[in-house]
């Protein structure tokens, strides 16, 4: 087992500011460790960390997974944490060999652009837990707010992540039953993202016993594919009035965020003249958007080249329409029974008016 890195030169005045190493800061380090030879064999140069806090986990992998000098990039909105990030790094002796850019800012928001499909290895031990908002006044609450189901700073993680991530990027985060594994998974898939649980444990935090878990994000071989060709082939996408192909993954405009004063926030489709369809637009992973009512729409995705059927609530981010959580994605197979109800439920429908 890889030691973890020295926090002897932290105080208990400095842990009343960032957050003390708990498990779930153990449990991302363990999880990395078990993916010691998926990682190294990638052979990571940027490596970036959302929340860093004392720098434990940015330490860890610039101790154990570099064998060539590496960027790293940590990011935490708390400026103690940055602070701490950095002195964790020199006290361990890594700051020799490894080059650490400290960022204090809201996840990645400065970096975006700058680091769009660029990030190999992407960490995050998120503030996690439920609560009314992630907004909080004192930065220490940043450490759990984690706002409602505990997921809003996790959707905007793994939102950041299908951009940041490079082809053969991994991102490491950690999560708590309660924020739904198959529900995160379903969101990271309408990102492109596919996720799978790497670790899970029943532990102790603040004398609370709880089940957390460490899931890997990844791109999906096929988007892999397309991001070699990403330019020409997102161009292209946003005029296209086909349909999807079947071995086509949904496709997302990486790193073109509008500023949603010259654009519209989702292009509509060129209409075709001798085109009888119903008109849709185009959502942010390329996919058609059929609207059946205020930011509810129906869409057709593909995923490990099985297509799905969504019905979705999506939500304006600064000028762009994304996926909200609420919604269901049905396979092709439940698609076909649901068909199959219409006629009755719409007998149903017309016997209750
Ligand atoms: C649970 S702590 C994890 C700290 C450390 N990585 C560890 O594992 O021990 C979460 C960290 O994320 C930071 N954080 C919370 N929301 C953030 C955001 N939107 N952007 C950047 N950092 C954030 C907090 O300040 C805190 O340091």
């Amino acid at each position: 087992m890889f030691p973890t890195p020295s926090l002897i030169h932290f105080t208990r005045d400095d842990y009343s500011r960032i957050y003390e190493p708990d498990a779930d800061s153990f449990l991302l380090l363990d999880a990395l460790e078990s993916k010691f030879k998926k990682i190294q064999e990638r052979n990571p140069f940027i490596i970036l960390e959302f929340g860093s806090g004392s720098g434990i986990a940015t330490t860890f992998v610039a101790k154990h997974f570099c064998q060539s000098p590496s960027l790293f990039f940590a990011i935490d909105m708390n400026p103690h944490a940055c602070y701490s990030t950095k002195r964790t790094f020199q006290h361990n002796h890594v700051d020799d060999k490894q080059c650490l850019n400290l960022v204090q800012c809201n996840l990645a928001d400065p970096l975006i652009d700058r680091l769009t499909s660029k990030v190999d290895l992407l960490l995050f031990n998120p503030p996690y837990v439920p609560t009314e908002t992630a907004d909080v006044e004192e930065m220490i609450d940043r450490t759990f707010a984690g706002g409602e189901q505990g997921i809003e700073v996790i959707q905007r993680s793994i939102e950041q992540a299908s951009r940041l991530l490079s082809p053969k990027g991994l991102f490491y985060m950690v999560a708590l039953e309660e924020n739904d594994f198959d529900m995160l998974s379903e969101f990271s898939d309408q990102y492109g993202l596919s996720a799978e649980i790497v670790l899970k444990r029943r532990t102790l935090i603040e004398r609370l016993l709880i089940d957390i878990y460490c899931t890997e994000l990844t791109m999906p071989k096929s988007k892999e594919r397309l991001e070699d060709s990403d330019s020409e082939e997102s161009k292209s996408s946003n005029n296209d009035n086909k349909s999807t192909s079947d071995e086509e993954p949904s496709k997302k405009s990486k790193g073109k965020k509008s500023n949603g004063e010259n654009e519209p926030p989702a292009k509509r489709t060129k209409p075709n003249e001798e085109d009888t369809t119903v008109p849709s637009t185009t959502g942010p992973n390329g996919e058609r958007l059929y609207e059946i009512g205020k930011l509810r729409f129906v869409s057709v995705s593909q995923f490990r080249g099985k297509p799905y059927i969504n019905i979705r609530e999506y939500y304006d981010d600064n000028g762009i329409r994304k996926p909200g959580r609420k919604g269901i994605s049905l396979a092709g197979d439940q698609w076909e029974k649901f068909k199959e109800l219409f006629d009755q439920i719409d007998n149903e429908l017309k016997a209750s008016k």
